[in-house]
């Protein structure tokens, strides 16, 4: 047994731009459903294809079908949709039995595309079917009652018919060209044995006759007959009897967001409801395509979904954790876009920037930026957060002597204890430095942030700094992770011949303890502070000798500032643009 349950969906009404949501059970299940007459009757009877009040009033048959409660009905499997809603058993479907109270389970196009050979057969009026390379052939085929529906010039004329090898008969059928003037009659008017003393100067084409129903000049229209299968266009006439199939352009969906909608023209050439009209939506998508913001919309005052959003909607646009507004906006918390009638926004949306270098909380040992970096000979690394997908650390931890780095498959990020895949591992010359590109964007949040790049000499130059390592003796994944304090000395302390790529620290003299760095501490960040926030100047690049695991001698650290142009072009284009098109403004790196 299924459970039915039916959703009144009260129609957005935008006739007099006003909207409301709301759902109402149509039937209550300890009272049964009350038809219009006051009689009552099982629930179950209610949108079963059969008119079950004596007004029929349980079927909710509308001008309009959409607006039919029965549409939001699911079906359970083995049943099928009438065309305004109501569910019937499959195999009622076309059982040349009325099953649905519209009768749209016996229509006769529709059905007719479940018969054994669907594509090979067509329904004459009168039922029957025929190969459908005897339809508008100029020869009346359908065998009973006078039924000359298969050459119904306002159908055939709609037919293909090659000009060049074919002649289209008056009455619209279309015949093989070496049949015209062949002293036959084949078309059923004759008309292509008249005129044969004369050069037929134009196409001898019919004009369409003014019956059917007409397909409203929609620009947004995207028409298709069911039954033949090729593409009608606003503007043209469509037979009597034709289904057809209507759907929106891209962005524009109808009004209740139906995605599609059928129409039938009806015998006198009127369509059994309305065409329905296609409404222009504003990109929702681009409220949605950036971890940096939210948005929550909202519509004359009350908050609503923000996907399928119609014009007048006001999006509020709030930067996610961890982000904050870009300068250029101001120092307000959120900015909003009102989608215009048109179906544009009224400004572009801009994304927000993420908060680097600051510690969310008070504990200092929780380094938002900082990452272990794990290979699949559980080697272990640090590593820093650069930007939204892009860690830093040492290359001798993602590439061995003298041999190519390790494929991504053999690496793994381990970020506030997850861990995170690499889709790239990017090297830049024999420098000890390399990018690991992640698979993913990462999701900020208090335990997880970049760190600040800065170009300014008086925090590259500081002579104090700190790192972020492993605790010491434990291999366990972890997000809290050892705190060092460095000084940082002239390189020389650590080689007579270094360049200015490198910079040399020591874990800082303590009186209580002697702090040591460790081979587990290789391509953790060196961290330098200034008025509260936190930059890279460097990466250590601890390559221990045989039996060292750890040392309080002077270590080699590659200058974050002197890395190569193409791995500071890779962090930098990894940011998110203020905009995402048109004039990009690169967030300020501060
Ligand atoms: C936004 O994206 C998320 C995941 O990508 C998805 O679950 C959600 O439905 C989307 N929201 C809208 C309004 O498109
Ligand atoms: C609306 O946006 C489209 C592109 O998305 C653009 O071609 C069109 O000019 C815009 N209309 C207005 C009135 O700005
Ligand atoms: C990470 O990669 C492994 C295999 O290399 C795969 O099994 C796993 O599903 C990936 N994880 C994610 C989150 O993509
Ligand atoms: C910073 O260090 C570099 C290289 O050692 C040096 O050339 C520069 O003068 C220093 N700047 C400051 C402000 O100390
Ligand atoms: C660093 O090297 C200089 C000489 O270049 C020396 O005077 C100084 O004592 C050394 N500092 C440390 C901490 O080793
Ligand atoms: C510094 O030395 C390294 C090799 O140790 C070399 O690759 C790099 O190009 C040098 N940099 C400068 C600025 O000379």
């Amino acid at each position: 047994m299924w459970k039915v349950k039916f959703f009144l969906i009260i129609l957005v009404l935008f006739v007099n731009c006003k909207r409301a949501y709301g759902d109402e059970e149509v039937c209550d299940h300890d009272l049964g459903f009350r038809c219009n007459s006051g009689s009552i009757i099982n629930c179950l009877d209610v949108c079963n294809g059969k008119k079950d009040c004596e007004d029929g009033s349980d079927e909710f048959l509308r001008n309009d079908v959409t607006e039919s409660p029965c549409r939001n009905l699911e079906c359970p499997n083995d049943h099928v949709k009438c065309n305004y809603g109501a569910c019937i058993p499959m195999n009622y479907q076309c059982d040349n039995n009325y099953n649905c109270a519209d009768n749209s389970d016996e229509w006769k196009y529709y059905c007719h595309k479940h018969k054994d050979n669907p594509e090979e057969f067509k329904s004459c009026e009168s039922g029957d079917f025929i190969p459908k390379n005897k339809f508008c052939n100029g020869k009346v085929d359908c065998p009973r009652f006078n039924d000359d529906s298969d050459e119904w010039p306002h159908l055939c004329n709609l037919w293909p018919c090659p000009v060049k090898t074919h002649f289209r008969c008056k009455s619209g059928g279309c015949i093989p060209l070496t049949k015209k003037c062949d002293n036959n009659k084949d078309c059923y008017d004759n008309s292509d044995e008249k005129y044969c003393g004369r050069k037929v100067t134009k196409n001898p084409v019919s004009t369409t006759p003014n019956q059917g129903c007409l397909i409203r000049q929609d620009p947004n229209y995207y028409i298709k007959n069911v039954l033949e299968n090729y593409n009608i266009n606003p503007g043209d006439r469509v037979p009597v009897n034709t289904l057809i199939i209507i759907k929106c352009r891209n962005n524009f969906v109808f009004h209740g967001n139906y995605h599609e909608q059928r129409r039938i023209c009806e015998k006198n050439g009127v369509w059994n409801s309305p065409l329905p009209h296609c409404i222009k939506y504003c990109d929702a998508e681009i409220l949605n395509n950036s971890k940096s913001t939210t948005a929550l919309c909202s519509f004359e005052g009350a908050g609503v979904p923000c996907n399928n959003i119609v014009p007048d909607t006001i999006a509020k646009v709030s930067c996610a954790d961890s982000y904050k507004m870009p300068e250029q906006l101001g120092d307000s918390a959120s900015y909003e876009m009102t989608c215009k009638s048109d179906g544009n926004w009224s400004t572009r949306k801009a994304n927000c920037e993420p908060i680097c270098g600051r510690y969310a909380s008070d504990s200092a040992s929780v380094a938002p930026w900082h990452v272990g970096v794990k290979t699949y000979l559980n080697q272990m690394c640090g590593g820093t957060i650069v930007s939204p997908s892009i860690v830093i650390t040492a290359l001798h931890c993602v590439q061995f002597e003298d041999e190519p780095a390790l494929s991504v498959d053999k690496v793994v990020v381990i970020i506030a204890g997850n861990s995170v895949n690499v889709s790239e591992i990017i090297v830049g010359g024999q420098i000890d430095v390399a990018l690991l590109k992640l698979s993913e964007i990462l999701t900020l949040s208090k335990n997880i942030r970049p760190i600040c790049r800065t170009e300014s000499e008086y925090i590259v130059n500081s002579t104090k700094a700190f790192l972020h390592g492993w605790p010491k003796d434990t291999n366990k994944v972890t997000d809290v992770f050892h705190k060092t304090e460095l000084d940082v000395l002239s390189r020389h302390n650590c080689s007579a011949n270094l360049n200015g790529t490198y910079i040399c620290v020591r874990p800082a003299y303590k009186l209580d303890r002697i702090e040591t760095l460790c081979e587990g501490d290789s391509g953790s960040g060196i961290i330098a502070e200034s008025d509260g926030v936190n930059y890279i100047i460097g990466i250590l690049s601890f390559k221990p000798g045989r039996n060292v695991k750890c040392t309080n001698e002077p270590i080699v650290a590659v200058r974050f500032n002197q890395i190569p142009e193409s791995l500071k072009t890779r962090i930098s284009s990894d940011e998110e643009p203020l905009y995402d098109m048109g004039l990009l403004i690169n967030p300020m790196v501060k």
